[in-house]
């Protein structure tokens, strides 16, 4: 019997400006681009010219008046705290303990998690992020909720279940039993390469609980890591008094081995030398959080001393600890701070592009399926384009400079210029119908 060949769609062609990074901040530019799509994957992309010579037969979409970037990726973010938006004036424990911890605790009652799954996911999609590395709840019931909605919308979502036996509220705190049995349940049911073991943060996990980590880590080489380090002064003073034998933060994940290349951590905000160095000398990320780190007064992040160091990180937007689900105002803000940061430096718009794309999929060890346009990469995309009186569509009518275009796009767009995005070229948003 002969072999039923997998259906394959004719090629597409997307025309417009098209701009990426494939390597670490030099930006990729076509004014007037062609992105030759098939199948889901980018099968070339370049100046129009040359992919409409190359692809004669390809159909020929034209967006000329917008811009595509590679879909954004958001290394850190909490779903169950998407209604906690909003609440300035906190400093971290207190915004844990008075807004944030009771709110996560309404994710014990299913159908409020799978209303919230679902606002996140949407929520995500309408501002370009086509994949992010999400914690989930401290109940599994609500975490398996952000698996589904998540594969519904067809986003590429990492999470896990959030372990927690100490120091939050009761109703927040499973036994390590649990934690591991509850988590091994969740990754059999939605697979260990989109699951990340997700201890909250040490604060709030004994050493039994990180044994929990640790464990399931160990088991399987597929899974990633996520946890917060090093975010505020007060939370670092209570793990040094919870773990009187670690030298510093970092040294307690690590005594648990679970810093690694599949490794992202948030913040780092408060960061030693020495754990900046064991952070490169392993491969591990951090989510850099500045919108986060502003609002809860968290402090500066040490962009230089992170760069010098060789650690790899990424833009997170912590909502709900920060300020929206914009990666551009994310890209923004960490211009702005480091504008006027002790050791300053100044973000060039590429750099901006690469934190808020290819750097998230380096973080997430996926920089092979997307991040940016190269052949056959999933065509994952944000098609931007300013609503027709907006400030920012007459700033871009005087600009033709591509480093200009993308400082302008960072500094003024935001949901209401997402006019499409897709993943693997299937469309979570479409406002242009
Ligand atoms: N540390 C522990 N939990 C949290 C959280 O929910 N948000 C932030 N920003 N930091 C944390
Ligand atoms: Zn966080």
């Amino acid at each position: 019997a002969r072999q039923a060949k997998p259906p394959t769609l004719p090629m597409q062609s997307l025309r417009a400006g098209i701009f990426h990074t494939p390597r670490n901040s030099f930006l990729v530019a076509h004014t007037d681009g062609g992105l030759a799509i098939e199948n889901g994957k980018v099968a070339d992309c370049g100046d129009y010219s040359t992919i409409a010579r190359a692809h004669p037969e390809a159909a020929v979409r034209d967006l000329r008046g917008g811009y595509i970037l590679p879909g954004f990726i958001d290394t850190h973010a909490h779903f169950p705290q998407v209604r906690m938006l909003g609440g300035l004036g906190y400093g971290l424990l207190d915004w844990l303990e008075q807004l944030t911890l009771p709110e996560e605790a309404r994710m014990a009652d299913a159908a409020c998690a799978y209303a919230i799954a679902q606002e996140f996911v949407a929520a995500l999609a309408a501002h370009g992020t086509t994949t992010a590395l999400a914690f989930g709840s401290h109940f599994p019931g609500a975490t398996a909720a952000l698996f589904t909605a998540a594969e519904q919308r067809g986003l590429r979502i990492f999470t896990g279940l959030v372990l927690s036996d100490r120091l939050l509220r009761p109703e927040l705190h499973q036994t390590p039993d649990a934690a591991y049995r509850d988590s091994r349940t969740l990754i059999e049911r939605f697979g260990p390469a989109r699951y990340a073991v997700t201890p909250r943060f040490a604060f709030s996990a004994s050493e039994a609980m990180l044994s929990v980590c640790q464990t399931l880590v160990k088991e399987d080489s597929n899974l990633r890591f996520t946890t917060h380090i090093n975010e505020n002064h007060g939370e670092i003073e209570q793990v040094a008094r919870l773990f009187p034998w670690a030298a510093d933060y970092l040294a307690v994940y690590e005594r648990f081995d679970l810093i690694g290349g599949r490794s992202v951590l948030a913040h780092n905000v408060h960061a030693g030398a020495s754990e900046l160095q064991r952070l490169a000398a392993r491969g591990a990320s951090i989510a850099h959080c500045p919108c986060s780190n502003a609002a809860l007064g968290s402090g500066i992040f040490p962009m230089r001393r992170h760069i010098e160091a060789n650690v790899r990180f990424a833009l997170g937007t912590d909502v709900g600890g920060g300020t929206g689900f914009g990666m551009l105002k994310e890209g923004l803000q960490a211009y702005l701070m480091q504008r006027i940061a002790p050791e300053p430096m100044n973000l060039s718009p590429a750099q901006m592009l690469y934190l808020a794309t290819r750097a998230g999929a380096e973080a997430l060890c996926i920089e092979d399926q997307t991040g940016d346009f190269e052949c056959g990469k999933a065509a994952d995309l944000v098609y931007l384009r300013p609503p027709e009186s907006s400030v920012l569509a007459g700033v871009l009518k005087r600009l033709e400079d591509p480093e200009r275009i993308i400082a302008a796009l960072f500094t003024l767009a935001g949901a209401e210029s997402v006019a499409e995005v897709r993943v693997s070229d299937h469309a979570v948003i479409d406002r242009r119908n």
